[in-house]
């Protein structure tokens, strides 16, 4: 069974909840305990938190095969830490920012790294992405049935995560997502068809969505025309 590495050591600028993001209330409990259920119902026990240097001994609702440590300045530092902890195994990384991710996006990436060096969950994009420069005019429309918005989790086998993480703390600024940094270490990666249901609560709006999604989850509305 792989191991899970939650980073949920970020600051949570943006959201501006006066605290971490990971441990702000989320449907009546801390963010980052959404993950960790969905984590448990994929059958994943062995899971390391990585978490603000002065949440270490803050509770986190872990079973006998999680443990907690102290994140990194940016994330994929954090999720070297992380990493530094975890019993073997291939690994999933999952940002404790992306509360609605369910069991199955976990099984999915794990499956889907069978003749790959990395799995990641994606969205179709469905907005047209177009590129422009400072100065606001457009220089290229890209063709859309080609892109992907990527989200975690992501799953890795064990020696490629290292081979990607082993680069200085300047490369691993730039790493918006791991799966980028196994791309430049020449690993394959696959993308794992996802939905948008699987946000990222950045800003105060993210978290009122996710508050929603989650209520209509634990009590779902009525089918339309059945109420
Ligand atoms: N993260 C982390 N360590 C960091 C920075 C981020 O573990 N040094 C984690 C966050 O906790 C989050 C995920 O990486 O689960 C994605 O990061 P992001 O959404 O940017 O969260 P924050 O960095 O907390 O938010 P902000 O950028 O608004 O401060
Ligand atoms: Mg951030």
């Amino acid at each position: 069974m792989a191991v899970a590495l939650l980073v949920a050591a970020g600051s949570g600028e943006r959201l501006g909840a006066g605290g971490p993001k990971a441990f702000a209330e989320l449907a009546g409990r801390p963010m980052l305990a959404w993950s960790l259920d969905a984590l448990r119902g994929a059958g994943i026990e062995e899971i390391v938190v990585a978490v603000p240097p002065d949440m270490v001994g803050a509770a986190v609702p872990l079973d006998a095969g999680g443990r907690v440590v102290a994140g990194g300045a940016t994330r994929s530092e954090s999720v070297r830490a992380a990493l530094a902890a975890a019993p073997p195994g291939d690994v999933v990384v999952h940002d404790a920012a992306r509360p609605l991710v369910t069991p199955e996006h976990f099984r999915a990436a794990l499956a889907a790294l069978a003749g790959a060096d990395c799995a990641i969950a994606a969205a179709p994009v469905t907005d047209t992405v177009k590129e422009a420069g400072p100065d606001r005019l457009v220089s290229a429309t890209l063709d859309r049935s080609r892109l992907w918005a990527i989200q975690t989790p992501q799953a890795f086998r064990r020696a490629a995560l290292e081979r990607a993480l082993a680069v200085d703390a300047a490369v691993l600024a730039r790493a918006t997502d791991d799966a980028w940094l196994v791309e430049r270490t020449g690993g394959t990666v696959r993308v794992v068809e996802s939905t948008p249901a699987n946000l990222k609560v950045t800003t105060p709006f993210d978290l009122r969505l996710a508050e929603h999604l989650l209520a209509d989850r634990l009590s779902p509305p009525p089918a339309p025309g059945r109420a």
